[in-house]
């Protein structure tokens, strides 16, 4: 990796000029960024891949409405090394974790420099490391907006919030399903998760929930049920495939929290037992979520940072998977195949 030196003009970065598989990512020297109004360079030092990173870059995700070249990945984690016009001067030399960096934009975080408006920065602990950073932005928002749609609330997640909760994380091993396995335990509801082999079920333990079913051994509304016979208080929702099971254990008054469309993208739901416990089914994506959920999520996050009740790794059960900037390609062609845990790229150490 080269050093930075004084004076420096340019800047590698990984970009794509076209849609289309993971070999369109070249690395490219190209001018460092100069932050403009309203906005702070970063130097990064972990770009963190989702899957609607390789979804944008294949054209099938959310429609990109900016001219190449567009520099991939919404998170990551860095430093602060220059702001643009009406930002302090004190953010220089802040560590940070970043989000939804390349939504409409052409500047995500698989460059060494990033600029970013400041409202997509967040303050990162000296306690919490980059791989943690760059691992928050899409599944720890995601997972916030997924636990705060329930009628009676709560909109804000911390100790206490979810205190005599259940809460049914469909999907547990993946980052979003962990991420909110990890926010639901911070915020002291009762976990359950589901998991399809033994080794997802460490996984989804080593995060944090308190009961982990395998979907594929067990039956889940029975299991679910013994656990909890009054049903579940929120659930978030990986799959349109679960909806039946989500109508057999949804308690009064709560809530299914939709993310993602894994094996069926429509959906078929019994509405009289459904109206009877007043049941809501909420869709979620995290570009259109309304910005004070998401201000309140980062602010959240943030709190479970710093109280350091949220990790990455085989302990908080994600495991990590690192690639140099130079393979990049490599690192986005993890991410479609699904591999278990989180894909960061090492751009600086
Ligand atoms: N709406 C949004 O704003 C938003 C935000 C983030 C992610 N997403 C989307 O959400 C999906 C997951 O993202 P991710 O980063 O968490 O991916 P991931 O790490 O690959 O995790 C996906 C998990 O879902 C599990 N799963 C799949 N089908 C399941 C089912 N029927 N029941 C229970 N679990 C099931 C998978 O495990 P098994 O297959 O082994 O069960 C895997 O653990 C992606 O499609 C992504 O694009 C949407």
């Amino acid at each position: 990796m080269p050093e930075q030196s004084e004076g420096q003009t340019t800047a590698r970065a990984v970009v794509y000029e076209m849609t289309g598989g993971p070999e369109r990512l070249q690395v490219v020297t190209r001018p460092r960024p100069e932050p403009a109004p309203g906005e702070v360079r970063v130097r990064v030092h972990r770009s963190g891949v989702n899957p609607t990173d390789w979804k944008s870059r294949r054209g099938t995700g959310e429609p990109s409405k900016v001219d190449p070249p567009q520099v991939p990945n919404h998170d990551g984690s860095g430093v602060v090394d220059a702001v643009g016009e009406g930002v302090a001067a004190g953010w220089v030399g802040i560590r940070v974790w970043m989000w939804e960096s390349a939504y409409l934009r052409p500047d995500g975080t698989a460059q060494e420099y990033s600029v970013i408006p400041v409202r997509h920065v967040a303050s990162l602990p000296d306690s919490a490391s980059f791989d943690l950073g760059a691992s928050l932005g899409v599944p720890f928002v995601t997972a916030h907006r997924c636990l705060t749609v329930t009628e009676e609330g709560p909109r804000r997640l911390g100790p206490g919030t979810l205190d005599g909760r259940v809460v049914l994380v469909q999907g547990g091993a993946g980052a979003v399903g962990n991420a909110a396995i990890q926010l639901a335990r911070w915020s002291d509801a009762t976990v359950i998760a589901t998991v399809s082999s033994p080794e997802k079920a460490q996984l989804a333990a080593a995060a944090g929930a308190d009961h982990v079913i395998d979907y594929r051994q067990q039956d889940v509304v029975s299991e679910v049920r013994r656990i909890s016979s009054r049903g579940v208080d929120t659930i978030v929702e990986v799959s349109a495939a679960n909806a039946s099971i989500d109508a057999q254990v949804i308690a009064r008054l709560g809530s299914v929290a939709v993310y993602a469309d894994s094996g069926g993208s429509e959906l078929t739901l019994p509405v009289r037992s459904l109206m009877v416990p007043n049941a809501r089914w909420q869709f979620v994506l995290l570009y259109t979520a309304p910005a004070e959920a998401k201000a309140f999520a980062v602010e959240d996050v943030s709190a479970a940072v710093l109280d350091g009740a949220v990790g990455v790794g085989n302990d908080a059960g994600l495991p990590l998977h690192h690639f140099p900037l130079e393979q990049a390609a490599e690192a986005h062609r993890a991410v479609e195949d699904s591999v278990v845990g989180k894909v960061l790229i090492d751009v600086a150490d």
